[in-house]
């Protein structure tokens, strides 16, 4: 029996997944549009607690102000209806042809300035639905070709854009972050900000870095052949988890947005571990929300697609049961310290030992036996194995 999510697990869903109709390069649409009042709707029956949403998602580009404010008003008495809340919002600088070389790198200038304009008024709209998070995915940041972008440029614009929206919430007195969605290509050849790693440094460079974080992407990081619970690790460490999309990718190709769990389930194991378990003794490290970027593959109708949105909560439900009786588990915490798992988190050098403590201990170097500690296992494998068949519910 699996658990049923409900509001508390903080389970919050695109109106762009369940609403993808299908179309990808090589084939139309296999669906019909979804109205995002009816997902709103589905989603709260099915035990979400958010929607997430890109200006142009609910909002049809080029509609005038009476008529956003009529699709605003719709989503709005949705939201009441059902409880559901906007955890994130999103501005959509991708689709449209005006953004073909990108919104805040594009070369063309007059481009940049109305790119910002658009998340502006975007992020207006985010604080006024009650959104902490505003996540910035730059699918179109980046190039074909080498020589037709200046990289270096294109990152002082971006820092230029960031900064800018940054400073804007700052006067406004929003209480809104940013989080930045690293990808390595698709739909630009190269685009810009390509992992974790990359985002975090830039970051650094901004004139607000505790304003922006992260919101990395099982899939793009696996596109690069990337360790996804390692990135997301390393953004935790450095306080920058500010969201996550969560999905499934079978290994280094297109992106598939899978369902999560559909991918990697070993590395989807130890991310719901790391999320649920791996903050200050045994704490959930991350209490955001667990937010699903799918898609419904285009071999689904409409039934599938609702069956698709609850496999993804299921998944991460099922998971983290199996990750509380992997942790509950006497031999595993048996084999978690015949693999010196919690020694890592012992300081390599005492407390006001210094470097003139190690060169004073004779035990750390002049009486070391290298040779009887090199010969000494580290049953990696045993506990691995452990991991796999709490997965598998053989124990
Ligand atoms: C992708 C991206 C997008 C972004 C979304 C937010 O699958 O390539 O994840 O889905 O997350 O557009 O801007
Ligand atoms: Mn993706
Ligand atoms: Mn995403």
């Amino acid at each position: 029996m699996a658990p049923r999510p409900t509001p508390a697990d903080k389970f919050s869903f695109g109106l762009w997944t369940v609403g993808w109709q299908g179309r990808d390069p090589f084939g139309h649409a296999t669906r019909a549009a979804i109205d995002p009042v009816e997902s709103v709707h589905r989603l709260a029956e099915l035990g979400a607690y958010g929607v997430t949403f890109h200006d142009d998602d609910l909002i049809p580009f080029g509609s005038d102000v009476t008529t956003r404010d009529a699709h605003i008003a719709r989503f709005r008495k949705a939201l009441d209806e059902t409880g559901l809340v906007v955890p994130m919002v999103t501005t959509d600088l991708f689709q449209q042809p005006v953004f073909k070389d990108g919104g805040f790198t594009s070369n063309d200038r007059d481009v940049r300035r109305y790119a910002l304009r658009k998340v502006l008024r975007n992020i207006d709209l985010a604080a006024e639905l009650g959104a902490q998070t505003f996540v910035m995915w730059g699918g179109r940041e980046g190039a074909e070709y080498d020589v037709a972008k200046d990289v270096q440029a294109a990152l002082e614009r971006y820092r230029e854009a960031v900064d800018l929206l940054c400073q804007y919430v700052i006067d406004r007195g929003y209480d809104l972050r940013f989080a930045l969605e690293p990808k390595p290509n698709e739909p630009r050849g190269d685009i810009l900000l390509p992992t974790v790693g990359h985002a975090l440094a830039f970051i650094s460079t901004l004139a607000h870095p505790e304003r922006v974080g992260l919101n990395p992407e099982v899939g793009h990081e696996q596109m690069a052949g990337l360790n996804f619970a390692h990135g997301i690790a390393q953004a935790l460490w450095q306080g920058k988890l500010f969201h996550i999309d969560l999905n499934g990718q079978r290994g280094v190709k297109y992106d598939q947005d899978l369902v999560f769990g559909h991918g990697d389930l070993l590395n989807s194991f130890a991310l719901v571990d790391l999320l649920e378990h791996g903050g200050p003794a045994g704490a959930p490290a991350y209490d955001g929300p667990r937010h699903f970027d799918y898609k419904p593959s285009r071999t689904e109708d409409i039934d599938g697609v609702w069956v698709s949105a609850a496999a993804n909560m299921r998944t991460y439900l099922l998971l983290k049961e199996r990750a509380a009786a992997f942790r509950a588990d006497p031999e595993v915490a048996e084999a978690l310290a015949a693999s010196k798992v919690a020694e890592l988190g012992v300081p390599t050098v005492g407390d006001g030992e210094g470097y003139a403590g190690l060169l004073a201990d004779t035990t750390a170097f002049e009486e070391f036996d290298v040779e009887a500690v090199a010969a000494r296992g580290f049953g990696f494998i045993r506990l691995n194995q452990l991991a796999v068949e709490h997965v598998l519910g053989a124990r």
